[in-house]
C-alpha cells in the first residue's frame, strides 16, 4: 500500500506540474537597421527567447514587427543590450503570467462557443453535435495522435449517395493559437444553424461537403491548458533528444526543411526527423491524399497577425495559378473587413511575411488542391496568442465571410 501510496504522489506530482511565466515580458522590436536585426538573432543565440512574432530568429529581417516573449531572468540583459542600439521597442505584454491569468475564468465550465474550451470539452462536442444532426454531419476518425487521442474528423454536407466535391479545413496546427479551433468550432455551429435559412450556405452543403478538424495538434492542445500555455509544437519524443514534438506545419512534404525551418530538435520550428514524422502530418495527409480527387479547397487557420495567405512559402516563385488565387484572397479579406473594419494582408506566404518550408498549404496545393489558404486571425499584436475570449464572437462572425467568400468562388468553378 505504501508503494500505492507513493506511486500516486508522483503522479500527482507529475500532473501539477506547470509552466509559470511570473515577471516575464513579451516585447515589440522594430529593427531597422542590419545591426539590430543582428542584435535580434545574438540575443536568440545566447539567451532563451519565446518568438511569437515572427516563428523563429531566422526569419527576422529589416522593417518587421518581432514579438519576442522573454523570460524573467534576462530582463535586465534584454534591456540593457536594447538600450545600447537604441532600436525601437516597446513591451506589449508586461507580466505573461498575469495576462494568462486574467483570461481563465473559473474551471469547471461547459463548452460554449464564446471562450476557448478544454479538449475534453471539445471531444463532448464533437460527439453530441454529430449526433444530434445525423442528417447533416457525419465524424470518423482518421488516426490517433502521438499520445493517443482519436482525430475526429466532420463531414459537412447534405447526404448524397455520390461523392461530392469538398472542401478540407482544418485547426490548431499549432497549440497555442487558441483562436484558431475556435473558429472552426464556431463554422460548424453556423453551418448547422444556417443550412436551409442561409441560400448560399444551403447550396453550399447541397452541393458540396466541408470537412472540418476542429483540433489538429490534439496532444500540444491540451497541454497549452495543463502544462505550458505557449506550447506551439506536437507532443512526440524520440530516444536521444530530450527536446518534445516537431512543429507540425514544418513537418509536411514540401521544401522540407529547405529553408526557415530547423533541423534542431530544441527548435520550436524543428521540422522533424522526416516529412510527416508527425504521426498527426501523417493522418491527415493521408486523409488528403486519399480523397485528393474530391477535394478542391484546403483551408488552415492560424493565429496571429491578420493574413490570408497562400503557396508559396518554400519558394519565392509564384504559384501557376498566382492571380486568381491573389484574386480571391483579397475579395476574401474585403468581406472579411466589410463587418467590423479589421484589416487584412493577403499574398503568398514566402512574399508577405518569410520563407518556411514544409507547410500544409505548400503541400496541399503541389498536391493539386488549387484553392489552398492559411490564415493568421487576430490580432496584430496587442494580444497576441492571447486574443481575449470577449473577441472570439467578432473574430469568428468576420472570418466566417471570407471563409464563405472562397467557399462561394470554388463552388462556382468547380
Ligand atoms: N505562421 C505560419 C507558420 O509559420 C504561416 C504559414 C504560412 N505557410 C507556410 N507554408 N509557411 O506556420
Ligand atoms: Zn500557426
Amino acid at each position: 500500500n505504501m508503494k500505492i501510496l507513493v506511486l500516486f504522489g508522483l503522479v500527482a506530482v507529475a500532473l501539477a506540474e506547470v509552466t509559470r511565466f511570473e515577471g516575464e515580458k513579451v516585447f515589440r522590436l522594430k529593427p531597422v537597421l542590419d545591426e539590430h536585426v543582428t542584435l535580434i538573432k545574438e540575443l536568440a543565440d545566447s539567451i532563451q527567447v519565446d518568438f511569437w512574432r515572427p516563428d523563429s530568429a531566422d526569419l527576422v529581417t529589416i522593417d518587421i514587427d518581432v514579438d519576442i516573449h522573454v523570460p524573467a531572468m534576462y530582463l535586465d540583459l534584454v534591456y540593457t543590450r536594447l538600450q545600447q542600439s537604441d532600436m525601437e521597442h516597446e513591451v506589449l505584454i508586461e507580466d505573461l503570467q498575469e495576462a494568462i491569468d486574467g483570461q481563465s475564468g473559473p474551471s469547471p465550465r461547459a463548452h460554449s462557443y464564446t471562450k476557448y474550451n478544454t479538449w475534453n470539452e471539445i471531444q463532448d462536442w464533437i460527439a453530441s453535435i454529430s449526433s444530434s444532426n445525423p442528417n447533416l454531419i457525419s465524424k470518423q476518425v482518421i488516426g490517433n495522435t502521438y499520445e493517443g487521442r482519436p482525430m475526429n474528423l466532420l463531414k459537412i454536407g447534405k447526404k448524397s449517395s455520390s461523392t461530392k466535391p469538398a472542401i478540407f479545413m482544418d485547426c490548431g496546427i499549432h497549440a497555442r493559437e487558441w483562436i484558431s479551433p475556435a473558429f472552426c468550432q464556431w463554422f460548424v455551429k453556423e453551418a448547422l444553424s444556417t443550412y436551409g435559412k442561409d441560400s448560399q450556405m444551403t447550396s453550399l452543403l447541397n452541393q458540396m461537403d466541408v470537412y472540418v478538424l476542429p483540433v489538429f495538434n490534439i496532444d500540444g492542445y491540451d497541454y497549452t491548458h495543463k502544462s505550458n500555455r505557449m506550447w506551439r509544437k506536437t507532443r512526440s519524443r524520440r530516444s536521444g533528444s530530450g527536446c518534445v514534438g516537431a512543429d507540425p506545419n514544418r513537418n509536411w512534404n514540401a521544401g522540407w526543411c529547405t529553408i526557415g525551418a530547423s533541423s534542431n530538435p530544441c527548435s520550436d520550428t524543428f521540422c522533424g526527423y522526416t516529412p510527416e514524422s508527425e504521426i498527426e502530418v501523417k493522418n491527415v495527409a493521408d486523409f488528403i491524399r486519399r480523397n485528393k480527387s474530391a477535394i478542391k479547397a484546403y483551408i488552415t487557420v492560424h493565429s496571429y497577425s491578420q493574413l490570408l495567405l497562400f503557396p508559396y512559402s518554400y519558394t519565392y516563385e509564384l504559384s501557376a495559378h498566382h492571380s486568381e488565387l491573389l484574386k480571391v484572397a483579397e475579395g476574401a479579406s474585403a468581406a472579411l473587413r466589410s463587418l467590423y473594419g479589421t484589416r487584412y494582408t493577403s499574398g503568398p506566404g514566402a512574399a508577405t511575411i518569410y520563407p518556411a518550408a514544409g507547410g500544409s498549404d505548400d503541400w496541399a496545393y503541389d498536391l493539386g488542391v488549387k484553392y489552398s489558404y492559411t490564415f493568421e486571425l487576430r490580432d496584430t499584436g496587442r494580444y497576441g496568442f492571447l486574443l481575449p475570449e470577449s473577441q472570439i464572437k467578432p473574430t469568428c462572425e468576420e472570418t466566417m465571410l471570407a471563409v464563405k467568400y472562397i467557399a462561394a468562388y470554388v463552388q462556382k468553378n468547380l
